[in-house]
């Protein structure tokens, strides 16, 4: 068996005799979306604040957010040509599975259940809390067992539901993306109608006071592009998707300028209605924009704010889990994980194992840390994808691009100089320990491979469990969907 691009499959995938295999159920309207309900989540409503604490000054910020919004989708354009050669789910996995080799691709999907995804859910799951628990606790912090606490139930909410059907989880990220839509829209207009009155002083002198260090515009950029962050949850799913071919890189374009002309229009709003040092003070943005437009009614942001980040844990964990059950099903993890319900075709086994490592970040995170940890990690292996297109254009131009997604090479290359900018920057900068306990964390996947899946010691340790597991969860093991 091969596939459309003549790389062979690996084996164990056709001793699957009538093996399941997941639906594609996800339109164009599901597919937006996902990209654009996962990008829409915690950021644009807390992150503007640090950004301007980074870069400090409102014209530069601007200026960042909007970079930002480009380098996603100059980032979405590479991936619309990824998916469409590779038309697998995994995302990042497959690509590096398919250009790098495996043990690349093991060392990140290693790091991605490990740091990335977790980290990522833990880091919505907390923001959303913050907000639910916002309205009770005004004037004063809430402690941190009860958000800890709001964050883990979120977690176990998403995970039952994305357990339960693909329809309920599409159908929750199309009405929470309705409502973010919404919100962001809101927003918008008062900041537009307070500006029409007269409320420019914020924006004069605009770029005074910018610090210009590379660890500044890193940190900065780290904020900004975590808002940003969800641009590729659609090439994860790709074997749900209907006719991916052409969906795949029209919901990428769609979504992108869709976030990034509400983002920009936002942060408008923001600098009109709140002066930078209110900006820079508040604990979360949105609601202090929400009491000084909305007075009484201010509480609806935190609503609002807190349905968003819902939604894009949403769209995490259902994005997540299809990277572990890929993986699963290429002999990276355990069988387990590769299986998918027998009635309701979802991968459950890879849901709970995400689930349960968010659950254990969530012990001792924090926000702030989280974000810089996990961008840091994001891009480097950003930036190992787009080497792998890169590879492919020069290699094998030949490979057959439907709908003729193909990008111009310097496209990819330039991608690729800015994630090894956002890697390096605040590392050169001011070198702090952490990033090189997470770069070890990174590279010990390559240490895990050696024993475990290249010399396969231990072979049939998880068999007992495996069936046991089989048959508590009601799950099969599941064909691609090609
Ligand atoms: N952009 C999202 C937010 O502002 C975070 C997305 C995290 N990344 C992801 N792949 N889910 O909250």
């Amino acid at each position: 068996m091969s596939t459309q691009c003549g790389w062979s499959l690996p084996t164990g995938i056709e001793k699957v005799p009538q093996g399941l295999s997941l639906k594609r159920e996800v339109g164009i309207i599901g597919a937006v979306s996902f990209i654009a309900g996962t990008m829409i989540g915690s950021g644009i409503f807390i992150s503007p604040q640090y950004v301007l604490l980074a870069i400090g000054s409102p014209g530069a910020s601007f200026v960042i957010w909007a970079c930002c919004g480009l380098i996603a989708m100059l980032g979405g354009l590479c991936y619309a040509e990824l998916g469409t050669i590779i038309p697998e789910s995994g995302g990042e996995y497959i690509y590096m599975l398919r250009t790098a080799g495996k043990v690349t691709a093991f060392v990140f999907v290693f790091s991605f259940i490990s740091v990335m995804r977790p980290a990522s859910a833990t880091g919505i799951a907390l923001s959303c809390a913050e907000y639910v628990v916002a309205p009770f606790y005004s004037g004063c912090a809430p402690p941190q067992l009860v958000l800890k606490c709001v964050a883990a139930v979120v977690i176990l909410a998403l995970a039952l539901v994305n357990c339960l059907s693909v329809r309920l989880a599409t159908g929750i990220q199309v009405v929470t993306m309705a409502i973010k839509a919404l919100t962001l829209a809101v927003i918008i207009l008062g900041g537009a109608v307070m500006l029409f009155q007269g409320n420019t002083a914020n924006f004069e002198d605009s770029f005074d006071g910018t610090n210009v260090g590379v660890k500044a515009i890193g940190i900065a950029f780290y904020q900004g592009l975590w808002s940003y962050d969800g641009w590729n949850t659609l090439n994860y799913l790709t074997e749900e998707l209907k006719r991916p071919e052409v969906n795949l890189p029209r919901a990428l374009v769609i979504a992108i300028s869709l976030v990034t002309g509400l983002y920009l229009l936002v942060n408008v709003s923001y600098l009109t209605v709140m002066t930078p040092k209110e900006l820079m003070s508040s604990t979360a943005v949105a609601i202090t924009w929400g009491n000084k437009v909305l007075g009484s009614w201010g509480w609806i942001m935190s609503l609002a704010a807190a349905l968003s980040a819902f939604g894009s844990l949403n769209g995490t964990f259902f994005s997540g889990g299809r990277v572990c059950f890929v993986a699963a099903r290429e002999g990276h993890m355990p069988d387990i994980l590769s299986m998918a319900h027998v009635h309701r075709l979802t991968p459950s086994p890879a849901l709970i194992f995400t689930t349960v490592i968010s659950l254990v970040v969530l012990i001792p995170g924090d926000f702030q840390s989280i974000v810089n940890y996990f961008s840091f990690t994001a891009w480097f292996f950003y930036a190992v994808t787009l080497s792998g297109l890169i590879y492919l254009k020069i290699k094998k131009p030949e490979l057959p691009r439907p709908y003729s997604v193909s990008v111009p090479i310097v496209l990819p290359i330039l991608i690729l100089l800015v994630a090894i900018f956002l890697v390096l920057a605040p590392i050169i900068d001011q070198p702090q320990i952490e990033y090189l306990y997470v770069a070890l964390f990174i590279l010990s996947g390559a240490i895990v491979y050696v024993p475990f899946i290249h010399f396969k010691l231990c072979p049939g340790m998880f068999d007992k469990v495996t069936t046991f597991l089989q048959l508590f969860l009601e799950v099969a093991p599941a064909e691609k969907n090609l």
